[in-house]
């Protein structure tokens, strides 16, 4: 599916004079947002800690011919270095007046064997770093009458997912924080969420490969398990979750405030 050719779903000017900031972007959904909001017409900030993808991402992005990219290396587990970093951006490139809050996800495997340590890497890279980025942002947002923020986070906010109680744990948090920031922030100002189903990324491999070596169930069978969940019995592709995060990030959806948005080709039971 090449949803940046022919079948590119919105105006190449839609989004012309903003400029982004897309975390998490060295590849997967990250990656495939980035260039769609590019596609789209934003100044487009990728941030990650692989700045070799970041700066081949940036070649892509200048190669669709719209806007001006960059590339930022941030650990965002690395806390400390966000206020610094995203404080010069913001000097240097103006006004960033859509964040996408991403990182990788944790590892899986049954909760009651995490330790509490387990909780603060991915604590610190979601939750901590959202916060932080969400703070540094709405300034410029406010001034400039314009803010888009939306968290990549899970259908497990929904019906949490068996195995990955870590990660369910955290996204609970990311949703439930999300949602109170929608009551609070400017009208001009919106924050909601886009929750990815089984999508065909590095992610998805690993969380197969994890089940493989606790269960000894193949790498295929793995796979059959989940088709078997979807009714479209296919993994969704990360430029389809991409379309719907850069949906939430036009103009035209300014009404959409505090949604959890599930892009997982029908797995989700509940209405
Ligand atoms: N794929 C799925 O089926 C699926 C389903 C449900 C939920 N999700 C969640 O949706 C999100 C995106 O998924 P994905 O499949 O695109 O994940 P992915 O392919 O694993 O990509 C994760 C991105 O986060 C970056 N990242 C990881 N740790 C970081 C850190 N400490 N600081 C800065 N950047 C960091 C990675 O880049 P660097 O390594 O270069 O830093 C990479 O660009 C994840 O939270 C994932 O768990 C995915």
């Amino acid at each position: 599916m090449d949803l940046l050719g022919v079948d590119y779903p919105y105006s190449t000017s839609a989004l012309s004079g903003k400029h982004a900031l897309v975390c998490g972007a060295s590849k997967g959904i990250g990656a495939a947002t980035a260039k769609m909001l590019a596609k789209a017409g934003a100044d487009v900030t990728v941030c990650a800690r692989n700045e070799h993808a970041l700066q081949q991402l940036c070649a892509e992005m200048e190669a669709l011919g719209n806007g001006k990219h960059h590339s930022l290396v941030l650990d965002l587990e690395d806390t400390e270095s966000l206020n610094p970093a995203v404080s010069e951006l913001i000097e240097q490139r103006g006004t960033i007046h859509i964040l996408v809050n991403n990182a990788g996800g944790p590892p899986g495997g049954p909760l009651i064997e995490n330790s509490v340590s387990d909780f603060d890497a991915p604590f610190k890279r979601h939750l901590h770093a959202s916060h932080i980025l969400t703070q540094l942002v709405i300034p410029g947002m406010e001034s400039t009458g314009y803010g888009r923020i939306v968290q990549i986070i899970s259908t497990s906010v929904k019906e949490p997912i068996p195995n990955i109680g870590l990660s369910n744990t955290l996204r609970g948090a990311m949703a439930s924080w999300a949602k109170s920031l929608s009551r609070e922030l400017h009208p001009c100002i919106t924050i909601n969420n886009v929750l990815p189903g089984f999508t065909n990324t590095e992610r998805l491999g690993s969380l197969a490969s994890s089940i493989n070596q606790r269960t000894g169930k193949s790498i295929d069978e793995v796979h059959e398990g989940w088709m078997s969940q979807v009714p479209i019995e296919r993994l969704i592709e990360p430029l389809e979750t991409a379309s719907a995060i850069t949906f939430l990030t036009l103009p035209a959806s300014g009404g959409i405030r505090g949604v959890s948005l599930a892009v997982d080709g029908g797995r989700l039971r509940g209405i």
